[in-house]
């Protein structure tokens, strides 16, 4: 079968608190296919993370529909959801969220424990992602031991463990700076050009460049749905 890895279709967010309800997105259809690294921009307060909540299965819609793979997650327990998200999704934050008494490998291997893959398969694995992003050298490494941009670095590794179908970043170059922001982009790049899927939050317009395809929100609607024919390509960095 021929579907889109996300097929979204009028869903809606209402928090409600109390007596107060706040609607935040209010109708968003989004199909995203094999292949597509779509931004995602919009002023703050539009519903950006609302919306990655959502599609990382950390939340639901309060109406709608949206298919993971052709399956509808709309509807599914906290438990269903917590087994699609293991296995579907690979997360990359803005503050790298590893776990600072794990060194970069154990770090990069835990998601592959979850999913119960064995020890020598577990630590192959994490050699291997983790040297595909440049840090071969630094696999016994703790988090503080590591620069911000290793950091970030590691947790791509990490959220590739279990070979997602999909890598949903928030902001991840946030709290780099234009070197390490570069070597990010640069892996990020080329997983795109390995055909991976990915979905990026990003408030800068620079990084919305490296995007296939350019979505903007506001005020809880999707308001711009571009192709980017222009993408940024893997830029060289002088490391000194
Ligand atoms: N738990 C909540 N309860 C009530 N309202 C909320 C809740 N979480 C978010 N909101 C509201 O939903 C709207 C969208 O918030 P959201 O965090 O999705 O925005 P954003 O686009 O990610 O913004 P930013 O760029 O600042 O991160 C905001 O008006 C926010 O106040
Ligand atoms: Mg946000």
């Amino acid at each position: 079968m021929n579907h889109s890895v996300i097929d979204i279709q009028g869903i809606t967010r209402t928090y409600v608190n109390g007596k107060l309800s706040v609607p935040v997105l209010h109708g968003i259809d989004l199909q995203v296919h094999k292949g597509d690294f779509v931004s995602i921009m919009g002023p703050s307060g539009s519903g950006k993370s609302t919306f990655m909540n959502i599609l990382g299965c950390l939340d639901r819609p309060t109406t709608g529909s949206y298919k993971l793979n052709g399956n509808e997650v709309a509807t599914l327990t906290d438990d269903e959801l917590a087994y699609v998200r293991n296995k579907e999704i690979g997360f990359v934050f803005q503050s790298f969220n590893l776990l600072t008494k794990l060194t970069a490998l154990e770090n990069v291997a835990l998601p592959m424990i979850y999913a119960g893959v064995d020890k020598k398969t577990r630590n192959e694995r994490a050699a291997a992602l983790l040297s595909s992003v440049g840090l071969g050298e630094r696999m016994d490494h703790l988090p503080a031991e590591l620069s911000g941009g290793q950091r970030q670095r590691v947790a791509i590794a990490r959220a590739l463990a279990n070979d997602p179908a999909i890598i949903m970043a928030d902001e991840p170059t946030g709290n780099l700076d234009s070197k390490s922001t570069i070597d990010v982009m640069n892996i990020f790049r080329s997983l795109y050009d390995q055909g991976r899927t990915i979905i990026l939050v990003t408030h800068e317009p620079e990084i919305a460049t490296y995007a296939s395809r350019n979505v903007v929100l506001r005020d809880g609607y999707i308001v711009e749905d571009k192709a980017n024919l222009n993408m940024t390509p893997v830029q060289e960095v002088e490391h000194v």
